[in-house]
């Protein structure tokens, strides 16, 4: 096996076993939003009311949202953007149309990373709801874990 296949098998294998109790953001998340997504939703990046107040001039420069630490990441999870960090990096597999989220593409190089790297934000979101706000159950809110 190459070295870099033989790495992804070891992730899937430690992901096959994993659950919303060991999956934190120190461990898993922070590498992987640090090697993929910081370069657009770094320190530099605007909080998000002010992303959304210039969008267009950002979105000019390729900058989105920033996210790059856990108290700006659970932002997208369960309150107030709700759901966005699912509907995003969804691979399709939770919709309808099978229609992937446009930050799916970040989350590897090649579709086997993509596929080892899902379940993890998967595993440390908890209940993987893409839906809004006012469709989300207390339930579905409480199963929303985001370990630290
Ligand atoms: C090449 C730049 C780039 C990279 C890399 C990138 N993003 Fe994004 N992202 C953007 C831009 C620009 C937007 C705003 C435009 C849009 O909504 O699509 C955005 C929007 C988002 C949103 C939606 C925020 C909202 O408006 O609700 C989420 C969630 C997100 N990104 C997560 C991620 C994650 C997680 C990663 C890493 C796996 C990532 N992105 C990697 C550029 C990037």
């Amino acid at each position: 096996m190459k070295p870099l296949i033989l790495s992804f098998a070891i992730v899937l294998a430690a992901v096959a076993g994993a659950s919303a109790a060991d999956v934190t953001w120190s461990q898993q998340i922070k590498p992987i939003v640090d090697a993929r997504c910081t370069s657009c939703h770094g320190a530099d990046a605007p909080e998000y009311p002010a992303f959304k107040k210039a969008k267009e001039g950002w979105l000019a420069k390729g900058i989105g949202p920033r996210m790059d630490t856990y108290s700006h990441l659970i932002y997208y999870t369960g309150w107030p953007d709700t759901g966005a960090l699912m509907r995003r990096l969804d691979d399709g597999a939770s919709r309808d149309d099978k229609k992937p989220g446009n930050m799916y593409q970040y989350l590897g190089d090649s579709e086997a990373e993509r596929q080892a790297n899902l379940p993890l934000f998967k595993a440390w979101v908890g209940s993987w709801n893409l839906k809004k706000f006012d469709a989300l159950t207390k339930d579905d809110l409480a199963g929303i874990k985001v370990a630290y």
